[in-house]
């Protein structure tokens, strides 16, 4: 018998603004952290907060300058994606079209309108938008003026861009995320939260500090979208993936245990509604104060979400053995490797039980509908003189996780609302800065150095996929 998914599941694909639209000083739009971290070898110092670059400095090349041009070509993307049958478009708002500096008291029309135009774009195929509110994104000025998110002050002009965004788009957008991966604040704090260290400063300090003010940020999101229009659904969105433990040795066990909790913290506030007592405690021992009010706390408690949203690539490996250092790269987090798996041209390893376990993992947690954002093949693609790549081993990986995510939801029974693949149109990389490093079942004709003529064309998995929605997963 063929397995099908559950009727209405929401199949597409994502993108983010800064990875895609380019365009980045048009029709009023500000500068923001995303737009000044280059490609090259600086930019993981940029993207974790140790190098200061707070604007555009010679020598250096930044892609989402102008990406793939999105900004003026998403009517024809938007009609390729209603050909494969999308049934959602995951999409993120550049903050910086709707408040230039972050703290203006009325937002930029032009930018408004550009949204509006797009989700209307979307309906026409009969796509329903799923919209990241923040994907990494802060207005410059705020870090400039502010710090970013160590700033209690960013509440007041995160609340604004939602109740404008849920105002405006009434009718026009349901499904909803407050901050992109927001466990990446740990990990690399410029990019995913504007945060930049002076010689000296607490870090984990400053970084759970700005965790609380994205946690109560996002409650703040979810009760506005509620009161703006019952029918909004509100998500918050993990970069996931288990630990497994190196060995059976328990000290391994207990510190797959703890990383994963490094991860579940934020998840565990955003969808239970408190602080859990492993963290007060790991607070405590590492001497952290975050400074929150009675009102905070009761935000927490009464706005948490509708459902867990997340990316997946990959699993993690821990080990409690000091001398097990070999490392993998992996979505920002190293990890050790694990022996069992193959990897991707950059390291990442793949794991598509992994998925399922994930999706258990995060299923027994919490029972709240999920919803996986983010999942796909990062891969150096030639195409032929069409533009034409014959991507099977694109084809592999997602059939082999779409399998994976099937099993989960027909043999153990979690509630999944739906799937979009990361990049369905190749973008620049958030990690590297590369173009080269696609995920797409459109290629789009730009190289590293922003030489192409963002020329788009189908790759055999655009087919290929239009195929799994059409028959809801019935072929893969
Ligand atoms: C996630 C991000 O971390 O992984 C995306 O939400 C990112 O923005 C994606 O692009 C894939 O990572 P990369 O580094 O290959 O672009």
């Amino acid at each position: 018998m063929t397995k099908r998914f559950p009727d209405g599941f929401l199949w597409g694909g994502a993108t983010a603004a800064n990875q895609c639209e380019g365009a980045y000083n048009v029709d009023g739009r500000g500068l923001a952290n995303v737009d000044v971290v280059p490609i090259g070898e600086d930019r993981f110092s940029i993207i974790t907060g140790k190098k200061k670059m707070f604007d555009f400095e010679d020598g250096y090349f930044y892609p989402a300058q102008e990406a793939i041009d999105m900004y003026h070509h998403f009517k024809e993307d938007i009609a390729l994606f209603g050909e494969m049958g999308f049934k959602t478009y995951r999409l993120s708002i550049a903050w910086t079209r709707i408040f230039p500096n972050g703290d203006e008291l009325e937002p930029n029309e032009a930018g408004l309108k550009f949204y509006e135009e797009l989700f209307k774009e979307c309906h026409k195929y009969g796509i329903e938008p799923l919209v990241t509110i923040t994907h990494f994104d802060c207005p410059m000025h705020l870090i400039k003026e502010y710090g970013g998110w160590r700033n209690r002050k960013m509440l007041e002009f995160y609340e604004r861009l939602c109740r404008t965004l849920f105002t405006r788009y009434k009718g026009l957008v349901k499904y909803w995320l407050t901050f992109n991966e927001i466990n990446m604040i740990l990990h690399a704090p410029f990019m995913g939260a504007g945060l930049y260290f002076e010689e000296g400063e607490n870090e984990e300090q400053i970084k759970y500090q700005a965790a609380h003010h994205e946690l109560v940020a996002s409650s703040i999101a979810t009760k506005l979208a509620h009161e703006i229009d019952p029918e909004n659904k509100v998500g918050c969105m993990l970069a996931a993936g288990q630990y497994y433990p190196h060995t059976p040795h328990p000290r391994d066990v207990w510190e797959g245990l703890q990383l994963d909790r490094e991860n579940y913290f934020f998840i565990d506030v955003q969808a239970r509604g408190e602080y859990p007592n492993y963290a007060k405690k790991m607070w405590e021992r590492k001497g952290l104060t975050i400074e929150m009010t009675e009102e905070d706390l009761e935000l927490l408690r009464e706005h948490t979400v509708d459902f867990v949203s997340f990316s997946y690539y990959a699993s993690r490996v821990a080990s409690g053995d000091p001398e097990v250092q070999e490392k993998t790269a992996g979505n920002v987090f190293a990890s050790i490797k694990n022996p069992y798996l193959d990897s991707s041209e950059w390291g990442w390893q793949i794991d598509p039980l992994g998925l399922r376990i994930t999706l258990n993992a995060i299923w027994d947690r919490y029972q709240k509908p999920m919803f996986i954002v983010e999942n796909g093949l990062g891969a150096v693609d030639e195409p032929d003189e069409n533009g034409y790549v014959a991507d099977d081993y694109r084809i592999d990986y997602l059939a082999a996780h779409i399998k994976a995510m099937r099993d989960a939801i027909l043999e153990d029974g979690v509630e999944l609302l739906g799937y979009t693949t990361w990049g369905c149109i190749d973008l620049v990389s958030a990690s590297t800065g590369e173009m080269k490093k696609r995920y797409g079942f459109i290629y789009v004709d730009r190289d590293n150095d922003g030489n192409g003529t963002s020329k788009r064309s189908k790759k055999k998995s655009f087919d290929w996929y239009k195929e799994v929605i059409a028959s809801n997963g019935g072929i893969l």
